[in-house]
């Protein structure tokens, strides 16, 4: 089968900030046949994260741009990128959210050796699954994403929903000095012990956005990916009203977000409709409220000065179901998750203290069941026979939210401190608030061994990681 893959390059203000036309060219140019894979090199580069005057800032990112060169196929293609590293270090590619087999899916060490400096590596895979997925590295992703490797992968519904635009934004928060460049301290431990590298410039699509045009009456599919290492983003579109219609790049039944607010943890897609209720010349403001005291104006929505249409339109917003393997709850396998760990966390002596005041002494901070990873290899923390149902009943005995990320495989949540959950969504990666208690439910039907870690980078740096086997 070929390869139908856009290289449209960068992402940046096309889709997002300059177009004033509401009907964007991007779903024609999907469908190019190549049978070359696509290219993303891995390299030093510079990026234009701020505005004019600003000067440039040195990134590492993906064929020179940040975000990576968006790959967009559909349902059922198959994908191939070549991987060229032209770092100074290791790499690899991780495709996250996708199903690929093992040895596909990018994680140092684990499922294959790091890519070596100016090496290659060739990924093939299956879309198996629609939805709004990304790639970033897995080898010392804590300064390799912090530094800007990553990019959107989209992969199109046979028939997707009618909309009068598709949007992606691939958010991501910095840490910049004074000067424009990137803050050299990644790794550290106090990032590590809270809640990660958390920055102090958002971007979208690579660029701190100002303003994104729209027009009375138009639909939207906004495609939201966080790609920032620690970040929490909670999104406030004041009088819209946006629907989720996917977490994680997998359907769920169209609703308002609680309370209004779009929540979207390290790693988290979500992607929503919104119809654009205003009236020509409006401007309204998008703002980010998740850290309370800390709330700002992401970018404003200006309306130009005339109207698509009147009404809102009676499109469906519901997406086909992706083939999951449904779990069989009543006969899954129940294991219990605890992690512990972090500043103002409890360890309570049945969690092992002992032993992991041991491991703290070696510099881990956070813990599985009691074991801080680290190191190459890993004993599993489960061995899953392959086609079974599993129940994995998280706890987070610590005091900071963690998103948490499985591999090659995706779980419903099916509950939150005992309660069922009303969407039963299908994710890939799912927040767990302090001291929750989240339940999530899956066949292991993809043989290999898994990562299964905390998607704050610092976080996983420090220990909080494993691997779940599927044999
Ligand atoms: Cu987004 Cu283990 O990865
Ligand atoms: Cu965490």
């Amino acid at each position: 089968k070929q390869v139908p893959m856009t290289r449209r390059g960068v992402l940046c203000t096309g889709a997002a900030f300059a177009s004033l036309s509401p009907l964007s060219p991007m779903r024609a140019a999907v469908a190019q046949q190549s049978d070359e894979p696509l290219r993303l090199r891995a390299a030093p580069s510079k990026a234009g994260l701020r505005p004019a005057p600003y000067g440039l800032t040195d990134v590492w990112s993906y064929n020179g741009a940040v975000p990576g060169s968006e790959i967009r196929v559909r349902q059922g293609d198959r994908i191939r990128v070549l991987a060229e590293n032209r770092l100074e270090e290791e790499t690899t590619i991780h495709w996250h959210g996708i199903r690929t087999p093992n040895a596909m899916d990018g994680v140092a060490f684990l499922t294959q050796d790091p890519i070596p400096v100016n090496g290659d590596f060739q990924y093939e895979f299956d879309a198996l699954d629609a939805g709004t997925f990304w790639y970033h590295p897995h080898q010392r992703s804590f300064e390799q994403l912090g530094r800007g490797l990553y990019g959107p992968l989209i992969v199109e519904e046979a028939e997707p929903i009618r909309v009068d635009r598709d949007v992606t934004w691939m958010l991501d928060d910095w840490r910049m000095t004074n000067d424009g460049q990137l803050s050299n301290d990644f790794g550290n431990q106090g990032d590590a012990m809270h809640g990660g590298r958390i920055g102090n410039t958002v971007t979208i699509n690579g660029q701190i956005p100002d303003r994104m045009a729209v027009q009375a009456g138009e639909r939207i599919r906004l495609r939201l990916i966080n790609a920032a290492n620690a970040r929490i983003f909670g999104l406030d579109f004041g009088d819209l009203d946006p629907v989720v219609i996917a977490m994680d790049g997998q359907p769920v039944a169209p609703h308002a977000p609680d309370d209004g607010i779009i929540v979207i943890g390290p790693a988290m897609r979500v992607d929503v409709v919104i119809d654009f209720t205003g009236k020509p010349g409006d401007l309204l403001s998008v703002n980010d409220v998740y850290y309370k005291d800390l709330e700002f104006r992401l970018v404003d929505f200006v309306y130009g000065s005339e109207a698509l249409r009147q009404s809102v339109p009676d499109w469906s917003m519901v997406l086909a179901p992706n083939p999951l393997a449904d779990p069989d709850i009543k006969k899954a396998t129940r294991h219990q998750i605890v992690f512990n760990g972090g500043m103002m966390g409890q360890m309570m002596m049945g969690d092992g203290m002992g032993s992991m005041m041991g491991q703290m002494r070696q510099g881990n901070i956070w813990f599985i069941n009691g074991k801080a990873a680290n190191g190459p290899i890993m004993d599993p923390l489960l061995t899953l026979p392959l086609g079974t149902s599993h129940i994995l009943e998280m706890e987070n005995r610590t005091a900071w939210p963690h998103p948490i990320h499985l591999h090659g495989h995706t779980f419903r949540v099916i509950a939150r401190n005992g309660q069922a959950t009303q969407y039963l969504e299908w994710q890939d990666t799912v927040m767990m608030a302090p001291r929750e208690k989240v339940d999530i439910a899956f066949v292991a039907d993809n043989p290999g061994d898994w990562m299964f870690h905390c998607h704050i980078m610092e976080h996983q740096a420090a220990g909080m990681m494993g691997v779940i086997r599927v044999e």
